[in-house]
């Protein structure tokens, strides 16, 4: 497998922008340090949006069989990979959406890993001009998979090129200005795209439709990701009983990324405290130390829900007002935390914000507000 990224841009060229640039009219948030302790405040958005550490790509499954749940996104590919490997053809472009620590980066590798073939990996923000995507597939081999993780962000400039490429393979580049400007044809090896994003909602409709696969992974289910905890922790060579499983699964918000940090986090409580077995009472004891709780709200989400009932009455509150008061990231809230929030019927989406619902109120202690109630005086 190679990881490859577009030349660097010259130093005149403005290096591409944080991961967060929308939220551009309100003072910058704390800047989280890169020491951030993985305890704590920040240990759901910390293992969320960090990259993959040594330690979690080396559980990272390495093909279907060893890649549980999504049975629908997995039997499609299945389809398409079979199809592809009789035909001797490139696989048709894949579109993987869904938020993050869910499996999409890990698919692209089964897909490479399943049809013998590279993956290249990049992301939309890297891809600053057509001259970087050109340099990206020219290298290619026919068959190679290009996965670009968060595709929505690839700049609009640069996705016209795209479209051409992802249908007919080939790219018409501008080359030179004014009178010697003349454009060049670029044929590309016949190659896979595969793309990601948390946000497929922000996605161009001419650059979605051009996925032969549009699918999108859900949450896992309990079972499911018990599955996992016992597979990481074989991996490790950690001792885990029913009971630890089901503790780590239940606090790890349907999220394999979550759960593998989770197993990482108790494995070193466990070796600390308990002779390294993990059991109910260790996770337990572990994950609430990291302010975990039972049902896999973090300390960020405590805020967000508290802050909404104590001072907006439940809401509707705007995203940016949410985000000011609780010191987080629009972005990060809007992909990290609501996600699960809404999904679990913490939190509802209006159009005029976000509302809390009663589950909200229950989750931090608070009888649900009866606003928008008629009262009799
Ligand atoms: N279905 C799965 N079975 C087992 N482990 C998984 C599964 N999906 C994801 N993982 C684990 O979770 C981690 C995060 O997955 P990743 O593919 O990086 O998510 P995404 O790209 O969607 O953010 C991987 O390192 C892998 O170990
Ligand atoms: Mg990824």
């Amino acid at each position: 497998m190679e990881v490859t990224r577009p030349d660097r841009p010259p130093p005149n060229v403005p290096a591409h922008p944080p991961p967060v640039s929308r939220a551009k009219s309100r003072p910058p948030p704390p800047a989280p340090s890169p020491a951030t302790p993985a305890t704590g405040l920040g240990f759901i958005t910390q293992a969320l949006t960090a990259p993959a550490s040594p330690a979690e790509s080396a559980l990272r499954p390495l093909s279907f069989a060893d890649f549980s749940g999504q049975p629908k996104t997995v039997e499609r590919l299945k389809v398409m990979v079979g199809a592809a490997k009789r035909r001797g053809e490139a696989l048709n472009h894949v579109l993987l959406s869904g938020p993050p620590g869910l499996g999409k980066t890990t698919l692209a590798f089964i897909l490479g890993h399943e049809l013998g073939r590279n993956v290249r990996i990049t992301s939309g923000p890297v891809i600053e001009k057509a001259g970087d995507l050109a340099g990206l597939l020219t290298n290619l081999e026919e068959g190679d998979i290009l996965f670009i993780d968060e595709i929505h962000r690839i700049p609009k400039t640069v996705e016209e090129y795209l479209y051409s490429a992802m249908e007919d393979f080939r790219l018409d580049i501008m080359i030179d200005q004014g009178p010697n400007a003349r454009s060049v044809r670029l044929s590309i090896p016949r190659f896979t795209l595969v793309g990601a994003t948390t946000r497929s909602g922000l996605l161009t409709a001419p650059l979605r439709s051009r996925f032969t696969l549009n699918t999108r992974l859900d949450y896992y289910d309990r079972p499911t990701l018990e599955g996992i905890v016992r597979r990481s922790c074989g991996l490790l060579q950690v001792e885990l009983d029913d009971g630890g499983a089901r503790e780590i699964a239940a606090r790890a918000r349907g999220t394999p990324r979550i759960a593998n940090n989770l197993v990482n986090f108790v494995r070193d409580y466990a070796s600390e405290k308990a002779q390294g077995r993990i059991t109910q009472p260790v996770a337990a004891a572990a994950l609430e130390l990291l302010e975990i709780d039972a049902a896999g709200l973090d300390e960020m989400d405590k805020r967000v829900l508290r802050l909404m009932a104590e001072n907006y009455q439940g809401g509707p509150v705007g995203l940016g007002t949410i985000a000011i008061a609780v010191g987080e990231e629009a972005e990060t809230l809007e992909e990290v935390h609501e996600p699960f929030l809404i999904q679990e019927g913490y939190l509802a989406r209006t159009a005029q914000g976000r509302v809390l619902t009663p589950k909200g109120y229950h989750a931090i202690g608070l009888p649900p507000a009866r606003a928008g109630q008629p009262t009799l005086l």
